[in-house]
């Protein structure tokens, strides 16, 4: 991330550095070794748990770069006005890390945003605008942008981080994430699953990590449902994963083929392994799983596969890790169904380690 600089605060005198920030991007969050017995044989991979950043997520690392961009062009002050649509978890580092340089932060969310997340963001002063109205697809993602499209027109002042198509939240990914990976796995990763929503956090790691590591998979994770890799567009019950347009930062050729995993099952492999080995995953990282799995099952095979893990089950405790919201959401069978065809195919999880060895 080039031309980084000072960001002013609004208290005389001092002042953050956009360099600072960036670097405390960089907080190496930890790789767990995850074993997954599939009818008695056993697979393996690592989890790297961006739960472990600053707000609990890896848009922590993305509201970094995003803010970097935006300085990069125009300083930002205690007088900036910020806003995006977000889905929870950039919302909640946005509104961090405006606090940070005395900035005032509008996110613009909808009734999917975990309840959690969006109780964060008030705490943290940020003005909330609503959205209520599903858009044509049945998720509420063209309606947020809509919004923030109508609020920037009425408000010329208001900055918009714009995660959907800012090369700098991809940027971040590809100079701090990827490397980190390298190293942190001794150059041995083969393999790459991340979930997809702007696309950003994989068309940055993908980058990066291309230059870096001779021949890795890149494998794209979405939700069944989502259209943000194509396919067709209906409602589901997670959040932060996909998307009702197509992304607009994801256009390498070098990816293969998106993993679309239905809702009910991303749920069933979060609430097991919570069981099985006590880490609680984002919704997202259920995909994730759910998708190295069916990767496995069609045969592939990889010495050192990472599987993103975007966020922690904290944020979801209500939603997809409460029996009473999935029966109000008429999928708890549905849920219990998959968990049971699962425990049938003898899946078990185990946490083993964080070395990536041979
Ligand atoms: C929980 C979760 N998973 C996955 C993603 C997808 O990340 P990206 O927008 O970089 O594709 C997000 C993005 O908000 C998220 O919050």
């Amino acid at each position: 991330m080039g031309g980084v600089g000072v960001v002013n605060t609004g208290t005389a005198g001092s002042h953050v550095t956009a360099e600072r920030l960036l670097a405390a991007a960089a907080t190496n969050t930890p790789l767990r070794r995850i074993e997954m017995s599939v009818a008695g044989r056993t697979h393996r991979a690592w989890l790297k748990l961006e739960m472990a950043n600053p707000t609990g997520s890896v848009k922590y690392r993305t509201a970094l770069g995003l803010l970097t961009g935006l300085q990069r062009r125009r300083p930002l002050s205690a007088g900036t006005t910020l806003i995006e649509s977000t889905s929870g978890n950039l919302g909640v580092a946005l509104a961090h890390l405006t606090t940070r340089f005395g900035g005032r932060f509008i996110a613009v969310v909808d009734p999917k945003a975990p309840p959690m997340l969006v109780e964060r963001m008030r705490g943290l002063g940020t003005e909330l605008v609503r959205v209520k109205t599903p858009d044509r697809h049945g998720g509420y993602l063209l309606s947020r942008l809509e919004r923030v499209e109508t609020m920037l027109r009425a408000d010329p002042e208001l900055r918009w981080t714009d995660q959907y198509h800012s090369p700098d939240g991809p940027g971040v990914h590809r100079d701090v994430t990827a490397p980190e990976l390298a190293h942190q796995t001794g150059g041995r990763i083969d393999a790459l699953f991340a979930a997809v929503s702007t696309g950003g956090t994989l068309a940055g790691l993908g980058e990066g990590l291309s230059k870096l590591v001779a021949g890795i998979g890149l494998y794209p994770v979405d939700v069944q449902g989502s259209i943000a890799l194509g396919g067709t567009a209906h409602p589901h019950l997670l959040n932060g994963i996909g998307a009702t347009r197509r992304s607009s930062l994801l256009t390498t050729r070098a990816l293969h083929a998106p993993i679309h995993v239905p809702d009910v099952r991303a749920i069933a492999l979060c609430r097991m392994l919570d069981r099985q080995t006590g880490i609680a995953l984002g919704a997202s990282s259920g995909a994730v799983v759910a998708a190295y799995l069916a990767a496995v099952a069609d045969g592939g095979s990889w010495r050192c596969p990472v599987l993103i893990s975007p966020d922690g089950g904290d944020h979801y405790r209500h939603t997809v890790y409460s029996d009473d919201w999935l029966e109000a959401c008429g999928r708890l069978d549905a849920v219990r169904a998959v968990e049971d065809a699962a425990a049938a195919d003898r899946i078990t999880f185990t946490v083993t380690g964080d070395v990536c060895e041979r």
